[in-house]
């Protein structure tokens, strides 16, 4: 019960986890779904547009009408000045965003009360900022090191599978974690890692679905055949 009860929190954490990608890389592009543009968006940035624009073509798209979200692009693109923004994009931002961007949320969003947070996303989107790179990746690092070290642990347990097979997917986790993260930081470098990007996540996910599905089958499908076959037996 102790085993299958986390195995089933943390699978359910897992789908979670792809539900805020698509959420909020998956719309990179502005579509949804996740693609290797997404990956490049988001790590390498759009360089052709400011963060709010691509910002507004993609993840908060849905937060203002058409005609506000190009107001907003147009401002930018002619400069973003203050008096400007005071006369016209002020009264966007008050009634369409910071309802989540501005302390008082608790989103810990940057807070678009303040010109100057705006000024600094009005620039060139040149994707996910190294301080960010890095408080992400420890505590990727870091969690999900532990959720691996307890779903290997319980599929070390599986009696049907070769040693080899066991050993291989026990450490899969550990190295394409490091290969995802790497991935992350040479993509901010240059956009040809991208889909490194999706091979390193790919590869974490196929081993825990492997080291899930056969741990799970070895506790409650597994006795129930064996169980059965015993019966049989005695039946002879
Ligand atoms: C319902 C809450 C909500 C509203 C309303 C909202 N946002 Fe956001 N915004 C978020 C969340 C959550 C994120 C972080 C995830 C992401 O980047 O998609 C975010 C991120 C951003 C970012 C990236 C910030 C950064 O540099 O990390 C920009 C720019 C942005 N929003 C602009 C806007 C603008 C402009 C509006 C108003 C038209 C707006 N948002 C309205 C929730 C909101």
């Amino acid at each position: 019960m102790l085993f299958s009860g986390y195995l089933t929190i943390v699978a359910i954490g897992y789908l979670m986890a792809l539900v805020q990608i698509l959420f909020t890389h998956g719309m990179a592009d502005g579509q949804f779904g996740l693609s290797v543009d997404d990956i490049v968006y988001s790590y390498y940035g759009k360089r052709s547009g400011s963060v709010i624009e691509n910002k507004l073509n993609g993840s908060m798209k849905t937060m203002a009408p058409e005609e506000e979200r190009l107001k907003i692009i147009n401002w930018i693109r002619k400069g973003a000045d203050e008096d400007a923004f005071n006369a016209d994009i002020r009264p966007i931002i008050e009634s369409r965003c910071i309802a989540c961007h501005s302390e008082s949320s608790g989103m810990h969003l940057p807070d678009f009360t303040k010109f100057e947070n705006i000024l600094k996303r009005a620039e060139t989107d040149s994707g996910a900022s190294f301080s960010s790179l890095a408080r992400v990746s420890h505590i990727h690092l870091f969690g999900i090191a532990f959720i691996f070290m307890f779903v290997g642990l319980i599929f070390s347990l599986a009696a049907g599978v070769p040693p080899i097979l066991k050993a291989s997917v026990i450490t899969m986790p550990y190295i394409f974690l490091l290969v995802d993260i790497a991935s992350w930081w040479l993509t901010k470098l240059s956009p040809h890692f991208a889909w490194l990007v999706i091979i390193g996540g790919g590869m974490m996910a196929l081993s825990f679905v492997f080291m899930w599905t056969v741990s799970m089958y070895e506790m409650w499908i597994m006795p129930l055949k064996n169980a059965d076959s015993r019966d049989a037996l005695l039946d002879e």
